[in-house]
């Protein structure tokens, strides 16, 4: 019983930004992504009788510790769902995303072990279903089941069955691009799971973002729909100042940038300043995410490389969703 998925990872325009119930991973607010062609991870999972536990192999190393009971966990969903509690799996992946990145690894890695492990234990669920299968494993995930623009639609039940993620428009509707920008220096890192939950609980900061969401994701959706650049660019770039905004106001206070952050934040800004429409967006770590469009590919990519303590700059189109190789 086996089967392989691909998926591809995303990044948030409008941010998931907190929880109101952590083991089912369910958010105080919707969020909106753009699936990214460039970084995704294969993963193959075989359902075997006779296995006494889960293996786990990444990119050919056996995993141990957390990483390992997260995925066991996730495999417990679908072994309970398949109502073969009986079975355990060897589960391969290769990640094609750089882990310098800091593009979230977990949203292309849940997601396809969502479709491969579903799959090979012989579930045929239908996207939504399995979108919210995903966001159990990891809640940025449920968005990469879609190619192009997809929105994680938070749902008010208590028990998540109205939480998934939708399409919005597919890859081939606009070509907006994504650079991503890796930096030499690196912070502490504070887990998006631990700044999530110190924010919710102590940031004053937050009902302000909780209450600016519906806007922002009203509007952008409208932008995108439009292909209209400069709106989409301004609204996320503002929506990922606002998330950040509430980390600086938690208890204790805390940022994930660095110095150079801000350096290629000012970079960003002085481009737009001389006429070429770029903007940038930041997840849990210190590394930019820098939206342009394709005719200003080669301008934006040299002015990115040439900023002092940037170590690579990898770009990326839009990318599809799940597949079955
Ligand atoms: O799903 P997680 O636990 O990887 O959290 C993702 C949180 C952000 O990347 C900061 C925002 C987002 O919506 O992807």
């Amino acid at each position: 019983m086996k089967a392989t998925a691909k998926a591809h990872t995303n990044i948030a325009l409008i941010k998931y930004w907190g929880k109101r119930d952590e083991s089912l991973i369910l958010p105080t607010n919707s969020s909106l992504s753009l699936t990214l062609d460039g970084f995704y991870t294969t993963t193959t999972v075989d359902f075997q009788e006779g296995l006494m536990q889960d293996r786990f192999l990444l990119d050919d190393q056996p995993v141990e510790g957390d990483a390992y009971h997260r995925v066991t966990q996730f495999l417990n969903l679908i072994r309970r769902l398949a109502g073969r509690e009986d079975l355990y799996a060897n589960v391969r992946s290769i990640n094609a995303v750089p882990t310098a990145a800091g593009l979230a690894s977990s949203a292309s890695g849940f997601a396809a072990l969502a479709a491969a492990g579903t799959k090979a234990i012989g579930l045929e669920l239908n996207d939504q279903e399995l979108s919210r299968l995903t966001r159990q494993g990891s809640g940025s995930a449920s968005r990469s089941i879609y190619g192009g623009f997809s929105e994680w639609q938070m749902g008010s039940e208590e028990d998540g069955s109205d939480s998934f993620a939708v399409p919005i428009a597919s890859a081939e509707h606009w070509d907006v691009r994504v650079a991503a920008v890796v930096l030499s220096s690196r912070v502490k890192k504070v887990s998006s799971r631990a700044g999530m939950k110190r924010t919710v609980e102590t940031s004053p900061f937050y009902p302000g973002w909780i209450d600016s969401i519906s806007k922002d994701l009203k509007e952008i959706k409208a932008a995108i729909h439009t292909k209209d650049f400069e709106k989409t660019g301004q609204i996320a770039e503002a929506n990922c100042l606002k998330m950040h905004a509430t980390t600086l106001a938690a208890d204790p206070p805390f940022t994930y940038w660095n110095d150079l952050t801000m350096r290629v934040m000012q970079t960003v800004q002085e481009m737009r300043a001389n006429g070429i429409p770029v903007y940038f967006t930041i997840d849990a770590g210190p590394n930019v995410k820098v939206l342009y469009l394709p005719e200003h590919e080669k301008s934006v990519e040299k002015t990115l490389r040439e900023i002092p303590g940037v170590t690579d700059v990898i770009l990326s189109k839009p990318g599809q969703g799940i597949s079955y190789l």
